[in-house]
């Protein structure tokens, strides 16, 4: 067994599934303890289960400041320390913005950056001994698509968050990055990459050739929580097979063209 984060307490927020639960796999092999906090309380259980170890699971809403405050004081109670946390929670409620009624673009801001805030914050006043914070951006927070706009928004706030965050945390010794993928297998794109056009464009926007396994991704989230980083803060890493390079695929036309 290697040992890239041995003795290191782990808080995955999202860690159910996809990214998330790649990450987890990841950092308990390399000799983590992984509290796994999700919205999806019934899979974070299975999944801890699966994981062994000494990994936990607990419920948590990340547009729930007290739900988030909670799972971070608690873990330090429980387990001593705080020194990764690693913010997978997301998701894209799509909508042309003549049409996007506020709640819907609400929604989808208050998760992947109010809750990236939340997140944040909580994690580094658990971490009284220094740590790494590492969140999960989007190849959308620097390539615009016609319909994700509360999305782009979301993902590219989170982006400078993160460097506001390396700023005011560094003198405490935390980190804190983001990584940020392009097109990934999860659940959550199978209604993009189960449809060949789609697909096709992101293929052949993609200069290695294929989408991103969680692996990928969580290979990169282990590198930035990991001491192998410890002079790497404020940065926005790229895990896309080379896609910000060409463009971003019309997902919202593929779609239109189909119905
Ligand atoms: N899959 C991709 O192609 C892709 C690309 C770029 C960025 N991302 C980002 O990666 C992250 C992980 O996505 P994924 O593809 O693994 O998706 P996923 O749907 O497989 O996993 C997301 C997890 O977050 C949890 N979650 C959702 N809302 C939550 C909330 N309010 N509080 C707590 N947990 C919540 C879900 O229950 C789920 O376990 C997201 O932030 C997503 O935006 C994904």
């Amino acid at each position: 067994m290697s040992t890239r984060v041995a003795g290191k307490v782990a808080v995955v927020i999202g860690g159910a599934s996809g990214i998330g639960w790649a990450t987890a796999q990841l950092l308990a092999s390399e000799g983590a303890t992984v509290v796994i906090g999700d919205i999806d309380v019934d899979g974070g259980r299975s999944r801890a289960v699966e994981l062994g170890r000494g990994a936990e699971a607990v419920c948590v809403d990340v547009v729930d400041e007290e739900s988030v405050r909670t799972v971070f004081e608690e873990t330090r109670a429980r387990l001593g320390r705080v020194d990764i946390a690693v913010n997978c929670a997301g998701l894209n409620l799509p909508g042309f913005i003549t049409e996007l009624d506020a709640d819907t673009w609400r929604r989808t801001v208050d998760i992947c950056l109010t809750g990236g805030f939340f997140v944040i914050k909580h994690a580094a006043r658990a971490m009284e001994a220094g740590g790494a914070i590492v969140s999960i951006t989007s190849l959308n927070a620097r390539q615009a698509a016609a319909g994700f706009a509360g999305y782009c928004s979301a993902k590219a706030g989170l982006a400078m968050l993160t460097e506001v965050a390396a700023l005011e945390l560094g003198e405490r010794g935390i980190r804190v990055n983001a990584v940020s993928p392009g097109l990934v297998e999860t659940p959550l794109v199978e209604g993009l990459t189960s449809v060949p056009v789609i697909q096709a464009d992101f293929t052949e926007n993609t200069p290695l050739g294929r989408n991103g396994s969680p692996r990928d991704v969580a290979e990169a989230v282990l590198y930035l929580a990991s001491d192998a980083s410890s002079w790497t803060t404020g940065e926005v890493l790229d895990v896309n097979g080379g896609a910000h390079l060409r463009r971003y695929p019309d997902v919202m036309k593929h779609l239109g063209a189909l119905s």
